[in-house]
């Protein structure tokens, strides 16, 4: 059954091919960019920052005036601040969580009072295998997508009466935008204590994204969980080296779980 579709970020990487791919398949599907972009036709295109929220307001209104309806709500749009802790420009810690989780929370707030009213819809938010582990030089995307982690396990709770699904997607290593977006900042106030081991460990972020899996795969994952009658509360989509680093944060004791992330990242004791 087609179903009405509302995913941001649809310029590039997962949001890109998620949103074709549903088209594709006969959905009608509504998907957001912040620019110009050559887009697939089947999907119809609106203009929006998910850090706006009368924009969000205006956009999900537009959609409901339109089709009555919101089936799925795909919170996909997001960035990353690569950095350490001590030198990221405030600027840039508040850029991290007011897209990665006040834009989602913008997009859920405003899409429930209709998925109440039709009772019945599915809120799938785009995590991150950085959600499930604190990733070094990394640390505001993975605060942010943490903050994914405990707003859709409690919403999940909340929204069970409406029968209203919230489904997380936590993608491992995948080639998009999402490397050459990424802002990087290593010093600040002349501050290079972190230069070299952030160059070093950005490196080995850089080569496991570029060899990551392209976003099609999991492109193709969204739509299998959009048209599944029954999807589960998350899905790790990752190598099976990153699945097991899921399963060995939650069973081995905390440092040795540090010692692997720090020998992967080459982090220097
Ligand atoms: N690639 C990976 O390895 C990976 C792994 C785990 C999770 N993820 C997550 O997957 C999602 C999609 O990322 P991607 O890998 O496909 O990266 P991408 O190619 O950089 O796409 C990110 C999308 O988000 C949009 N966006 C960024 N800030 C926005 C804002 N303030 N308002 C509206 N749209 C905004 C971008 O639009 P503009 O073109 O306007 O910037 C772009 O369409 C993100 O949530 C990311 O954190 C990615």
């Amino acid at each position: 059954m087609s179903k009405v579709i509302f995913i941001t970020g649809i310029s590039s990487g997962f949001g890109k091919h998620t949103a074709s791919l549903l088209a594709e398949k006969g959905h009608k599907v509504y998907g957001t960019t912040r620019k110009e972009i050559e887009h697939d036709p089947r999907v119809n295109v609106l203009y929006l920052d998910v850090t706006d929220l009368p924009a969000v307001e205006i956009c999900i209104k537009t959609v409901l005036e339109k089709e009555g309806r919101i089936d799925v709500l795909i919170n996909n749009a997001g960035m990353h601040t690569g950095g350490a802790i001590e030198v990221a420009p405030y600027d840039d810690i508040r850029s991290q969580i007011d897209t990665n989780l006040m834009g989602a929370i913008h997009t859920i707030r405003a899409v429930l009072p209709a998925m109440r009213k039709q009772g019945e819809g599915t809120i799938i938010n785009i995590s991150s295998i950085g959600g499930l582990m604190g990733l070094p030089f990394q640390a505001f995307y993975s605060a942010s997508k943490f903050a994914i982690e405990g707003l859709s396990e409690a919403l999940r709770i909340e929204l069970k009466q409406f029968k209203i699904r919230v489904v997380v997607v936590n993608p491992g290593d995948f080639h998009t935008h999402n490397t050459i977006n990424r802002k990087n900042v290593y010093i600040r106030d002349n501050n290079n204590a972190y230069e070299e081991q952030f160059k070093k460990s950005l490196t080995i972020i850089e080569k496991d994204e570029n060899g990551g899996w392209p976003p099609e795969i999991l492109a193709r994952k969204i739509s299998r969980i959009v048209e599944s009658k029954n999807p589960c509360n998350r899905y790790v989509v990752a190598s099976f080296e990153q699945k097991l680093a899921v399963v060995l944060k939650y069973i081995l004791p905390g440092s040795w779980f540090a010692k692997i992330l720090e020998d992967h990242y080459g982090i220097k004791s």
